[in-house]
């Protein structure tokens, strides 16, 4: 049996009092890519918020556990420490700090020791070269006057530097064009592993043709309404979330 990473037990999470999240529950295994797809306003950026801890989404019901612990204590840097990753559907600029510094801070925020300046530059150099990133990229200021491809290449970038052992990316393929997604989505190849797991959030079918997910979810109304394999999303594709709604209501009318 693989081993669950991240366990998600009916959980109710809601935003000033108004319910989004209406008993999710979700397992992903050591080594697994999980696809979660849906409609906009679903809950899915919800989702990935109250996974890595945002204080603003209150949980009414349900459980999160990770590596078998609850982690509802958990603040945001400590979910970050126990190896938990957040790609950003719209990451957020952060003038005055570089590129550079920016993951060299991070990293010593996870790891706990100052990576060596050396050692880090050429870690850097190479990461920023497999997702052809320039150099320049390095001492421009975290995602200020950055194209929209350029703030995806920069959540893998941190990705690639921090080796998350859990990497929820939120709509990490919106906005891109094919060669910039092929980019990323070999970025996030690279670091599958027999010992970490992604949640790849997404609205289109489009970027699981280059990552191949294990399962697919699709994500309704703050409710995982149906789960599958890979064939799934092109069902979804071909015959769009409406199809599934549809159909849903059927199987409720019928029951
Ligand atoms: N900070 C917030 N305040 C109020 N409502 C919110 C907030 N964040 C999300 N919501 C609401 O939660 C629902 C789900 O949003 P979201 O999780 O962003 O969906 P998705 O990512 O699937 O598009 C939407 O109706 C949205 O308006
Ligand atoms: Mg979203």
């Amino acid at each position: 049996m693989s081993e669950k990473l991240l366990i998600i037990d009916n959980l109710h999470v809601s935003v000033e009092n108004k319910p989004i999240l209406k008993g999710v529950s979700l397992s992903v295994e050591k080594g697994k890519v999980h696809a979660i797809m849906g409609p906009n306003g679903s809950g899915k950026s919800t989702l990935s918020h109250v996974l890595m801890g945002n204080s603003k989404f209150q949980t009414t019901q349900g459980h999160i556990f990770y590596e078998g612990k609850d982690i509802a204590a958990l603040k945001t840097h400590q979910r970050a420490q126990a190896g938990i990753f957040l790609g950003f559907q719209y990451p957020t600029a952060i003038p005055g700090v570089t590129v550079a510094n920016f993951l060299r801070t991070a990293l010593k925020a996870i790891r706990g020791e100052v990576a060596a300046v050396k050692g880090f530059r050429k870690l850097l150099t190479e990461k920023m070269a497999s997702l052809q990133m320039g150099p320049e990229f390095a001492t421009r200021y975290v995602n200020e006057g950055f194209s929209g491809g350029e703030k995806k290449r920069l959540e893998i970038l941190q990705m690639a530097v921090l080796c998350p052992k859990l990497s929820v990316l939120d709509e990490t393929d919106s906005g891109l064009d094919i060669d910039a997604l092929k980019v990323i989505a070999e970025g996030i190849n690279r670091l599958r592993g027999p010992d970490n797991a992604i949640v790849l959030i997404t609205h289109y079918q489009r970027i699981l043709n280059y990552v191949k997910p294990d399962f697919v979810h699709v994500f309704m109304d703050g409710r995982i309404v149906r789960s599958g394999g890979p064939e799934l999303a092109h069902e979804l594709e071909a015959k769009g979330y409406d199809w599934l709604d549809k159909n849903l209501a059927g199987e409720a009318a019928a029951r």
